[in-house]
């Protein structure tokens, strides 16, 4: 069937991607970084290769990692609740506080506990409390228990621990690690000194990219690099991830670009998300839908970055306020609903379904305007 294309002029210029503003990281004076160490195995992924062996290694979090230096050398540890989202260092920084405090007695000195081990109340009564109130032989000092990614551990283990963290305190310092602060009982948060790792600094994320970069000899320009730690929101993690899987793709093809990246990692390229919001907003609804799944198919878009991305350029498009709050809203529930896994040509049809009404607004208000000024 023919579609019969209406004329009208376009309603709305979408920003391009190079107008949009860039998102603001952090503000903090970019630190030069010692280089990462040249040695390693060659099978190791840059997460591991290239994790911070030294307190000074990592980057970003200098007012954090200074109080914790100045604590640690003041033998004034105190229990310790490092919070925040992935890749931020949480886990680097307590590893590398323990080879501080310990060298190379860190074994018998450090019990380390994770998400892949078991740590309910049993474990909390008994392994724990046992590491807890026993001295190591021929080594001075506290002993450190990491309770990693904390927020997993049930409820009545959490109160089992403020016990024993309280009747240790002479014998050892606690550690908890987790992304969600909120999963943590208020009262073992009140018994920890808490640090909040937020995403890292782009610039000094940036400068480090290079630095490995240029020790794995990948040739890759600094578009790429800046692509992919603003791709990765400040997760060091998901930045190096990406740069081991675009150099590996990218083979004897030479230089990775930040077109290899978008492929690499299936996020929409800039100028994708340019066409897709020209589609809906100056196009018929069935045209529009047909053009837009025809390029979301073809790209192998997912739904959600295709909303994120949408989301984050209707910020600074010029629309009436109120017609901008309608859209935003509506896209947050269809990026929730994505989230649930729900059919994405339905929600897809929702995010067109949404901006086809922005217009029709945008065009209702232009006729209004145009009526009052002929009266
Ligand atoms: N601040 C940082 N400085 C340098 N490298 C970092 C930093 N943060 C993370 N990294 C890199 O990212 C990898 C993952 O970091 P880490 O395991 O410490 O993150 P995390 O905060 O514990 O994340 P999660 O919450 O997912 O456990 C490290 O091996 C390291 O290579
Ligand atoms: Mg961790």
């Amino acid at each position: 069937m023919q579609i019969e294309k209406p004329e009208p002029a376009p309603v709305v210029q979408p920003v391009p991607a190079d107008q949009a503003p860039a998102p603001q990281p952090p503000k903090s004076t970019p630190k030069t970084v010692p280089p990462p160490p040249a040695s390693g195995s060659s099978t190791l992924p840059f997460v591991e290769k290239y994790r911070p062996k030294e307190l000074s290694d990592l980057i970003s979090h200098e007012d954090i990692i200074g109080t914790i230096t100045k604590l640690i050398d003041q033998n004034r540890l105190p229990h310790l609740l490092l919070y925040g989202p992935p890749g931020t260092g949480k886990t680097s920084t307590i590893l590398a506080c323990a080879k501080k405090l310990y060298g190379d007695k860190f074994g018998p000195m450090v019990l380390e506990l994770n998400a892949s081990d078991e740590r309910g109340i049993d474990v909390v009564r008994e392994q724990v409390k046992t590491f807890a109130t026993t001295r190591a032989l021929g080594v001075k000092g506290f002993k450190l228990v990491i309770l990693d990614e904390a927020d997993a551990m049930t409820h009545p283990a959490q109160f089992a621990l403020r016990r024993v963290i309280e009747k240790c305190s002479h014998n050892a310092r606690f550690c908890l690690i987790c992304n969600y602060v909120g999963k943590i009982i208020p009262a073992l948060q009140s018994r920890c000194t808490k640090f909040r790792f937020g995403p890292l600094d782009h610039k000094a994320v940036e400068g480090r990219m290079h630095q490995i970069a240029q020790a794995e000899h990948i040739a890759i320009t600094p578009e790429a690099i800046s692509t992919i730690v603003s791709l990765a929101e400040g997760d060091m993690r998901k930045c190096l991830n990406v740069l081991q899987s675009t150099a590996l793709q990218s083979g004897e093809r030479g230089e990775v670009t930040a077109d290899m990246v978008y492929q690499t990692t299936g996020k929409p390229h800039p100028e994708d998300i340019t066409r897709l919001l020209e589609w809906m907003l100056n196009e018929d609804f069935t045209r529009a839908f047909h053009l837009c799944w025809e390029l979301k198919t073809a790209k192998g878009l997912a739904l959600q970055d295709v909303a994120t991305e949408i989301h984050a350029r209707l910020l600074h498009v010029d629309l009436a306020p109120m017609v901008k709050c309608d859209v935003l809203d509506q896209l947050s529930t269809i990026a929730y609903n994505a989230s649930y896994g729900l059919s994405e040509k339905i929600q897809f049809a929702g995010i067109l379904a949404v901006m086809q009404r922005a217009r029709h607004s945008v065009l209702q208000m232009a006729a209004q305007a145009q009526g009052q000024q002929t009266q």
